[in-house]
C-alpha cells in the first residue's frame, strides 16, 4: 500500500503497527485518549491524532487510502462516518473497513426478532433502520472488555446498506468472514453433539462465508 494512509479506531493499536511497518505516511485517529496515546507510545513513524469519524479532521479528496477496521459501527453514527470516510479520499483513493454483519448466524441466535424485523424492513425499501444502534446487551455481549464494559454504541451492517452508502464508488467488494466457535452457541444439553474435526471445518467455512460476524470492505472512491 502506497501514499497516505489515515486509519480511524485504533483500539489496541494491532492494525496501526501494522500499517507503520509499510509506511510513514500514517496518521491514526481516535477519539479517545487512551488508543492515541498508546499507538503513540508504541510506534514510532505514525502521526497520532485525537478526533472524531464524524468530523474528520481533513479536506475533502486529500487521502490515499482510509482504513476503519472495527470502529466505524462505534461512532454512533455508521452511515455518516462512511460518508466522512469518503469525503476526505482522493478520487481513485481506497476504502478499506470492516463493520459488524447484521445477519450474521450469531445475530440470528441472539436476535432473531430483530433480525428478522430487520429483514423485512430492508425488503420493504427502509433505508435507516439500525441507526439507532442495538442495546447494551447485545453491545456487551459481542465486545465485553476484560473489565467487563461494554462499547457505548453499536451498530450491525448489511451489504445492501453498504453499497448503497458506497454508491459512488468504483470496485466496491464486500465480503462476510469470521466465526466464534460454533460449539460456544449450543446449549448446554446439547453440549455433547460437539462438533469436531471435518464436521467443525465445513460449518465454520459455510458460516463464514454466508453469515460471518464481520463484513470486509474495499471500495475506491
Ligand atoms: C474495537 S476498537 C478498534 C480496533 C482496532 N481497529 C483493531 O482492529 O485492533 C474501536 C475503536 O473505535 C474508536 N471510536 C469509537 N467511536 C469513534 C469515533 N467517533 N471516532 C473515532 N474513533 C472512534 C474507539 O475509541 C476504539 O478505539
Amino acid at each position: 500500500m502506497g501514499q497516505s494512509v489515515l486509519e480511524i479506531g485504533l483500539g489496541y493499536g494491532s492494525v496501526t503497527r501494522r500499517l507503520s511497518r509499510y509506511t510513514d505516511q500514517v496518521v491514526a485517529l481516535d477519539i479517545a485518549p487512551g488508543p492515541v496515546g498508546f499507538a503513540a507510545a508504541t510506534t514510532d513513524r505514525t502521526g497520532c491524532v485525537r478526533g472524531s469519524a464524524l468530523a474528520l479532521p481533513f479536506a475533502d479528496a486529500t487521502l490515499d487510502n482510509v482504513v476503519a477496521i472495527g470502529s466505524l459501527h462505534h461512532t454512533g453514527n455508521m452511515e455518516l462516518a462512511f460518508r466522512e470516510c469518503m469525503r476526505v479520499l482522493r478520487p481513485g483513493g481506497r476504502l478499506i473497513a470492516m463493520v459488524y454483519n447484521r445477519y450474521s448466524y450469531k445475530r440470528w441466535i441472539v436476535s432473531p426478532i430483530a433480525t428478522l424485523r430487520s429483514v423485512i424492513a430492508e425488503l420493504r425499501g427502509e433505508t435507516n433502520q439500525g441507526a439507532g444502534g442495538v442495546s447494551r446487551r447485545v453491545s456487551w455481549f459481542w465486545d465485553r472488555s476484560p473489565d467487563g464494559s461494554a462499547p457505548p454504541h453499536t451498530e450491525f451492517a448489511t451489504q445492501d446498506q453498504i453499497r448503497r452508502l458506497l454508491g459512488g464508488s468504483t470496485n466496491v467488494s464486500i465480503t462476510s468472514v469470521n466465526v466464534d466457535n460454533p460449539n460456544d452457541l449450543l446449549p448446554q444439553c446439547m453440549q455433547r453433539l460437539k462438533f469436531d474435526g471435518i464436521r467443525l471445518h465445513f460449518l465454520n467455512s459455510l458460516l463464514s462465508r454466508h453469515a460471518g460476524l464481520d463484513l470486509y470492505i474495499t471500495a475506491e472512491k
